[in-house]
C-alpha cells in the first residue's frame, strides 16, 4: 500500500479553507532565512505556492544585521501569525535566534518551550514533520500501540520529537532512535514493525534493512541526479513493505499542510477566527 500524503494533506487544506473563507487581510507567515540549501529552497517554494492557493501571504525574509531584533519585531507584529526560522542559519547563531522567537508564533515547534512541552503534553506546537508521520499513521489506521518503531535520525525537528510523540501514553509505541554513531542499524530496522528514515541520504534504507510486511515512512528529502528522492531505496523496498510513503507526495506534503494548520491555530490564539 502506498501511503498517499497528498490526499491526507488535501483533507487538512479543506478544513483550513472552510475556516478562513471570506476573511480579508489575513496575517502573514514569515520564512526567515539566510543562505538556504537546495532542500530548503524546495521546501520554501512549496510553502509559498501553497500559501497562494489558500490566499495566505507567505513572505520570505532574509536575516539582516541583527536577526534577534528582527525576530523580536515579528513577535510583536500583529500582521504576522507565524515565523519559520529556516534551518540551518549559516550566518547567525540559530539557537539564539530561536530563543528570541515567541513560542506562540513558532509554527514549527522548535523553541525550547514547545519542544519541552511534548514531554508533558503541554506543547502549543509540535514540529510538523514529526506530527506528519503521526498523521500518516493515523489516517491510514496504522496503530503504533505496542509496536516496535525504529527512527533513523535524531534531529530536534524530526527524530527526537517523533520519538516523544510515539512514546506518549495512549500512543504506546516502543521506540528505538538511531543516529550516525549507532551500531547495527540494519538489524534494528529489520526487527521493527515500523521504520522511519530521517537521515538525508538517498537510498540509505535498503531492501535488506527492512523486514517484509513492515511499514516504511520516508522523511528524507534528497536530490539524486537532479531528481527529488527520499532516504528509502523505493523501487526495492516498496516490493516488500506492507505500506510505504513515496517521495515526493508523502510526508513532505503532510508537513506543509500541518504547518498551515498551525498557522490556523495561531489565528485562533490571536482571536482572528473562532476556535
Ligand atoms: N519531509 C519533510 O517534511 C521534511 C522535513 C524536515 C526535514 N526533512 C528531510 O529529512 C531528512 C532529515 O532532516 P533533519 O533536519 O532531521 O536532518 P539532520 O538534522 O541533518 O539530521 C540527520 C540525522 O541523521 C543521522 N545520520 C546521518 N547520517 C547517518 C548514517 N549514515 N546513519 C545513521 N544516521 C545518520 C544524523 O546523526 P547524528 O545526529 O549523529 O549526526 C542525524 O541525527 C533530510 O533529508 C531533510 O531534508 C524532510
Amino acid at each position: 500500500m502506498i501511503l498517499d500524503g497528498k490526499s491526507v494533506a488535501e483533507k487538512t487544506y479543506s478544513e483550513i479553507r472552510e475556516k478562513i473563507e471570506g476573511m480579508v487581510s489575513l496575517p502573514s507567515l514569515v520564512l526567515l532565512c539566510d543562505e538556504p540549501d537546495s532542500s530548503n529552497k524546495t521546501y520554501m517554494k512549496s510553502i509559498v505556492k501553497q500559501g497562494e492557493k489558500l490566499g495566505i501571504n507567505v513572505v520570505i525574509e532574509n536575516t539582516g544585521e541583527d536577526p534577534i531584533a528582527q525576530v523580536h519585531r515579528m513577535n510583536s507584529d500583529p500582521s504576522i501569525a507565524g515565523v519559520m526560522i529556516m534551518h540551518p542559519l549559516k550566518n547567525a547563531d540559530e539557537k539564539s535566534v530561536l530563543a528570541a522567537l515567541d513560542p506562540s508564533k513558532d509554527l514549527e515547534g522548535r523553541t525550547v518551550s514547545n519542544l519541552g512541552g511534548i514531554v508533558n503534553d503541554e506543547e502549543f506546537f509540535a514540529p510538523p514533520t514529526a506530527e506528519a508521520v503521526m498523521e500518516m499513521l493515523f489516517q491510514y489506521d496504522i496503530n503504533p500501540k505496542g509496536r516496535d518503531v525504529t527512527i533513523v535520525g535524531r534531529s530536534n525537528t524530526v527524530g527526537k520529537p517523533l520519538a516523544l510523540l510515539l512514546l506518549k501514553k495512549g500512543v504506546d509505541a516502543t521506540v528505538t532512535v538511531c543516529h550516525s554513531r549507532s551500531r547495527d542499524i540494519a538489524e534494528k530496522t529489520f526487527n521493527s514493525d515500523i521504520v522511519v528514515s530521517a537521515v538525508g541520504i538517498a537510498k540509505f534504507l535498503k531492501r535488506e534493512m527492512v523486514r517484509p510486511g513492515s511499514i516504511v515512512i520516508d522523511v528524507g528529502i534528497n536530490f539524486l541526479d537532479g531528481k527529488l528522492v527520499g532516504d528509502v531505496d523505493y523501487d526495492e523496498v516498496s516490493q516488500i513493505a506492507a505500506a510505504i510513503t513515496p517521495v515526493p507526495g508523502g510526508v513532505g506534503s503532510v508537513t506543509t499542510a500541518l504547518l498551515f494548520k498551525h498557522y490556523l491555530k495561531s489565528l485562533e490564539r490571536m482571536g482572528r477566527i473562532a476556535r
